[in-house]
């Protein structure tokens, strides 16, 4: 399949682009989109074979369910079977926004989305791309990051374009994505709301509207209850050691492994904050990613899955990630980097 990528307007975007959107999206056929979080690949969502496909170009396994994208507060109203109170607050204070909802789903959502579970995944994102976008298909929009399962979410339309190009008919190209990490997960379908995935929305924030929210924290005998959570995700080609702790430590020990690694022949690759950048620019890294100020986590936020994408394209052997501070944001970046360093943590 030919491939279009057309730059779009990210603030006025241009009526004859989403209308082209819409009609693919119309057609049954999968049209990749910006969100403030991460590139989208939709289809639409109530229509069981065109979200089939989206399955089929991520290579996604069957039991990792969809979330919805909505415009509007009817549109959700189709799809949620009752509305708890802490998923109103929610939609007071955070949509439209990086949140998606956990709510049980009706009769108009197809199992396929759900991947056969009795609550549905909805969100209400902020880019007006992807507003105007669902708003001119006239129906909800089911978008799973549009990655190939187990790279890096896209930040960019560069990004979905290496990913996707020749399994869709259009991407829209808006640049970068301004959270750069995809929206937080959070169950509030009954009971205490609870993070299954953390994103874009942080904890403290959500605490400040909700009052207690709980971490679902899999262990070894329960599995995690967003069925995405189970996968490794991003395992970049090159082993990849995430490093926090005092910063003068982590500096010192991340030039040791530079060595180390020079010394086994490998290409070394670094992630790191501003702060330490040029103290380890001196110790001669086969590649620098600034990811951005140690306290400016939505920077490094912003920043995390392109410097990833990179080191895997310039062939780093080993990537070395300077961890942040777990808070706010920065327990949404840590999730991400724990997880691309599969066992690999050290904190020093
Ligand atoms: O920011 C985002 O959330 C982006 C943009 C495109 O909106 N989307 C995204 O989708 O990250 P995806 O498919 O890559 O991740 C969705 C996560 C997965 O971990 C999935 O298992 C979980 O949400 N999820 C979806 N539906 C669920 C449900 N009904 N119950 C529990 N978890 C669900
Ligand atoms: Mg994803």
């Amino acid at each position: 399949m030919q491939t279009k990528r057309s730059s779009i307007d990210r603030v006025h975007p241009q009526a004859e682009l989403i209308q082209e959107g819409a009609e693919w999206l119309k057609a049954g056929e999968l049209v990749a989109f910006p969100t403030e979080t991460v590139y989208g690949l939709g289809a639409n969502a109530l229509d069981a074979s065109a979200c089939a496909k989206i399955f089929k170009a991520k290579g996604r396994p069957q039991d990792n369910p969809l979330i919805v994208h909505v415009c509007n507060r009817t549109m959700a109203n189709l799809l949620v079977l009752n509305w708890t109170t802490a998923a109103e607050l929610c939609v007071q204070h955070f949509w439209p926004g990086p949140l998606t909802l956990i709510l049980p789903k009706t009769v108009l959502v197809p199992d396929i989305v759900t991947a056969g579970l009795v609550n549905v995944a909805i969100r209400m994102p902020s880019h007006p791309v992807a507003l105007r976008l669902i708003e001119a298909t006239g129906f909800p929009i089911a978008a799973p990051s549009a990655n190939l399962s187990g790279k890096p979410s896209p930040t960019s339309g560069s990004h979905v374009w290496c990913d996707m190009k020749g399994k869709i008919p259009l991407i829209l190209d808006a640049g970068a994505c301004l959270v750069g990490l995809e929206s937080t997960v959070l169950d509030v379908s009954g009971g205490i709301p609870t993070i299954l995935r953390p994103g874009g929305i942080s904890k403290e924030q959500l605490e400040a509207v909700l009052g207690e929210v709980l971490v679902d924290a899999p262990t070894e005998k329960q599995a995690p209850k967003a069925p995405g959570m189970k996968y490794r995700h991003y395992a970049p080609q090159g082993e990849l050691l995430l490093m926090s702790g005092i910063r003068e430590r982590v500096i010192q020990r991340m030039g040791q492994e530079i060595q180390r690694g020079h010394a086994r022949f490998k290409r070394v690759g670094v992630l790191c904050t501003s702060e330490s950048a040029p103290f380890l620019h001196n110790r001669l890294p086969d590649l620098l990613f600034v990811l951005g100020s140690k306290d400016r986590p939505q920077e490094v936020a912003s920043n995390l899955f392109e410097g990833l994408r990179l080191c895997d394209e310039r062939g780093m052997d080993l990537i070395l990630a300077e961890g942040i501070e777990e808070e706010g944001l920065g327990s949404a970046v840590m999730n991400r980097l724990e997880k691309a360093a599969g066992k690999q943590s050290k904190h020093i």
